[in-house]
């Protein structure tokens, strides 16, 4: 058992409240592997942005949970060694468990979202109280869910979206003192997030649900999942070289900096940094058949996932510079 603390994580709690006096949007970076940790340190780090380390279940999975937390650490003293003064949260993503939530805790996460969206609604209340019970007294942020997102959500595999209702968020937050609420507005997981031929096509977000729910929560922070743009230049490059993806369509930047004027405090991107990568490691391969060092390829991956992070966080999420006005 350790506490995020003395891994040099900090809870969502202070960054949150200056996101929503300075009208920008902490950034929701998922990980996986070495390479994605250090892109998010140095995309960060060099735009003075804070940041929500993400880490799924799947993830967990993948990495080993103790390689995940000194990884994590890892992270915290390369931004020191480099000189970046910017806060770093350690975020257990889509936690479908009362268990998941409190080994995360134990294991040195400083936040951890449980997802209840699957669950009725009681049912959803009384599991995420338990979690924030757990997480309070160990100062561990938690982030809830109200609605379904469209798509396939780890343990949720809905066809249709099930927005949430604006009429609900009140009684939820109030009953099960979560500390940021994920709703559903029409964005979704992965790289199809609409059944369109082209991106003129692709529908509005629904702001005015957006609106109503801020209008009922007053300053609280709300988390948008599934917020990839699926960027069409990546796509373009997968399929350039050898890559089969149709028809891909994420939510337009214009929409996602919208949704932080209105007042959105978080934002997920996994997707993008996922397509960033491959089209990376595809172009690199094809052009260079004779080179098999990882370096090389997994370097120019990490090289463009940095620009990409840089880019979002000045262009998109207004986070950049934002660190400086947060207490560490
Ligand atoms: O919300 C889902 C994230 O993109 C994580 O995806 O479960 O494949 O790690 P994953
Ligand atoms: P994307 O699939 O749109 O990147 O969403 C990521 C996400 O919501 C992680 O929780
Ligand atoms: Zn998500």
């Amino acid at each position: 058992m350790v506490s995020y603390k003395e891994l040099g994580f900090v809870n969502t709690k202070e960054m949150f409240k200056v996101a929503l006096e300075r009208k920008f949007a902490v950034p929701g970076y998922n990980i996986n592997n070495l390479e994605q940790l250090q892109a998010i340190i140095s995309g960060c780090g060099e735009t003075k942005s804070p940041v929500i380390i993400q880490i799924s279940k799947g993830a967990r999975e993948y990495a080993n949970q103790t390689m995940l937390k000194y990884l994590g650490q890892g992270g915290v003293e390369m931004a020191k060694e480099l000189g970046y003064s910017i806060p770093i949260v350690l975020h257990l993503d889509h936690g479908d468990s009362f268990e998941l939530c409190k080994s995360c805790i134990d294991f040195g996460f400083s936040s951890v979202m449980f997802d209840g969206s699957h669950l009725d609604y009681e049912e959803n209340i009384k599991v995420t109280k338990k979690v924030v019970e757990y997480a309070h007294e160990r100062d561990v942020s938690v982030e809830a869910e109200l609605g379904v997102l469209a798509g396939i959500e780890e343990h949720v595999i809905s066809e249709e979206h099930h927005y949430t209702d604006p009429e609900q968020v009140e009684d939820f937050v109030t009953r099960t003192n979560c500390d940021s609420l994920a709703i559903a507005i029409g964005t979704s997981h992965g790289a199809y997030k609409f059944k369109v031929e082209k991106e003129e096509d692709i529908p509005e977000l629904r702001f005015d649900i957006l609106n109503d729910v801020k209008k009922r929560l007053g300053k609280y922070p709300i988390v948008l999942h599934g917020s990839s743009s699926v960027l069409k230049e990546y796509v373009d490059i997968v399929n350039q070289y050898g890559g089969a993806l149709e028809k891909a369509f994420g939510i337009p930047e214009t929409q996602l900096r919208k949704a932080t004027e209105f007042g959105v405090s978080k934002i997920n991107i996994d997707t993008d940094g996922r397509l960033v990568f491959t089209a990376m490691v595809r172009k690199y391969l094809s052009e260079h058949p004779k080179e098999f060092d990882p370096r090389k390829y997994l370097g120019l991956a990490r090289k463009e996932l940095i620009e990409m992070i840089k880019r979002k966080n000045r262009e998109v999420l207004k986070s950049a510079d934002q660190a400086d006005y947060i207490k560490i």
